[in-house]
């Protein structure tokens, strides 16, 4: 008999309403230990960050994963939030139970640096939100790179456009000093002191392929034994989830918000799950297709900064530094993240 090992995971989020569907699917995910989530200053304000990671641990009953406080501001720039986009605490209409869980005593940097030290060449490591904390944690501890065993980054857009400026993607767009840090400290060379794996880069190019909608989350609510009335552009905004799951609850009201500011962005009723994506891929990264290349960050363009660049052919002469997203199957990540946080939901009714 086979018996599997749970795999140590680390999560680094701006919970923000796609970074808390990412922690819901990981939560539900089988054979995998989730042993911290740094909180990281992004769509919303880092206490806030906190507030909602800890709130979500409580919702889903989840215990023992300590979660840690980041930075309060960019290394080197100051901070932007997305209200407009998650709502004004993150989570769109939605509101977490409270809890008398406390953070770690440790920051985030410190947070990333001990579930690597706990877990040599063993950690995944996903991070959904500005790279600003991984980044510190790098400048103290140049060898992380070494002792993980993968790391999944959503950020960026490669050949395509941003969404934040025309040409920058928001978690890179909001520290792209942290990002460029990350990506020009990261070892090429393989080797026994160095990584057996570049990082998996997961743009918007790549993301915005796994849209949510609300047939879909209908779906999720039906695996759940919580079926709900389908939204709809047409209802009163702000409706609240009619399901009796408070899991697909609170779900369903983050994401009509998230529905809504895409519909005023006309871009359709409909939100795409970029961190999903990639705590799927940290679990599985053969669920998408990828290309090495060099990746490098402008930081003084006027008009670009914040882009990502991939060097395809080499021109620059570096080696390859990112595994890039070019290929996912929505249909199959949907069918699974449906099944897992469907599966999920029911414990908690
Ligand atoms: O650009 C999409 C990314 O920015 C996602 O991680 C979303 O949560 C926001 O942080
Ligand atoms: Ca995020």
């Amino acid at each position: 008999m086979v018996i599997s090992v749970p795999q140590p995971v680390f999560v680094d989020v701006d919970t923000g309403v796609d970074d808390a569907m990412a922690l819901v699917y990981l939560f539900g995910s089988p054979d995998l230990e989730l042993v911290g989530i740094a909180s990281t200053a992004g769509n919303v304000p880092v206490q806030q960050v906190c507030q909602n990671n800890l709130g979500l641990l409580e919702l889903c009953r989840i215990e023992e994963v300590p979660v840690s406080k980041g930075a309060e501001q960019p290394v080197s720039s100051p901070l932007r939030t997305a209200e407009d986009t998650h709502g004004p605490q993150g989570l769109g209409y939605a509101t977490l139970p409270r809890t008398n869980r406390e953070l770690t005593p440790y920051d985030a940097a410190q947070a990333w640096i001990k579930a690597a030290h706990a877990h040599p060449g063993e950690l995944i490591a996903v991070a959904t939100g500005p790279l600003t904390n991984l980044a510190l944690a790098m400048r103290e501890e140049p060898a992380l790179p070494t002792l993980m065993r993968r790391l999944v980054i959503m950020g960026g857009a490669f050949e395509y456009r941003g969404n934040t400026t025309p040409v920058a993607e928001w978690n890179i767009s909001v520290d792209p000093e942290a990002a460029q840090e990350v990506f020009s400290s990261w070892p090429a060379a393989w080797g026994s002191d160095r990584p057996r794996y570049l990082p998996i880069v997961l743009g918007l190019n790549l993301t915005e392929h796994i849209a949510m909608t609300p047939a879909l989350l209908g779906r999720l609510a039906a695996e759940a034994d919580s079926p709900t009335l389908p939204m709809s552009e047409r209802d009163e905004r702000g409706t609240r989830s009619s399901a009796t799951n408070p899991l697909i609850r609170v779900l369903e009201d983050a994401m009509r918000f998230y529905f809504e500011f895409h519909f005023d962005q006309n871009e359709g009723y409909l939100a795409h799950l970029h961190d999903p994506l990639a705590a799927a891929v940290a679990l599985d990264p053969g669920i998408v297709a990828t290309r090495p290349a060099t990746v490098d960050v402008e930081l003084t363009g006027t008009l670009t900064r914040g882009m990502t660049i991939a060097d395809w052919p080499g021109r620059w002469g570096r080696e390859p530094n990112a595994l890039i997203g070019i290929d996912v199957d929505p249909e199959a990540f949907f069918d699974r993240f449906i099944e897992r946080v469907g599966g999920f939901a029911r414990t908690l009714a």
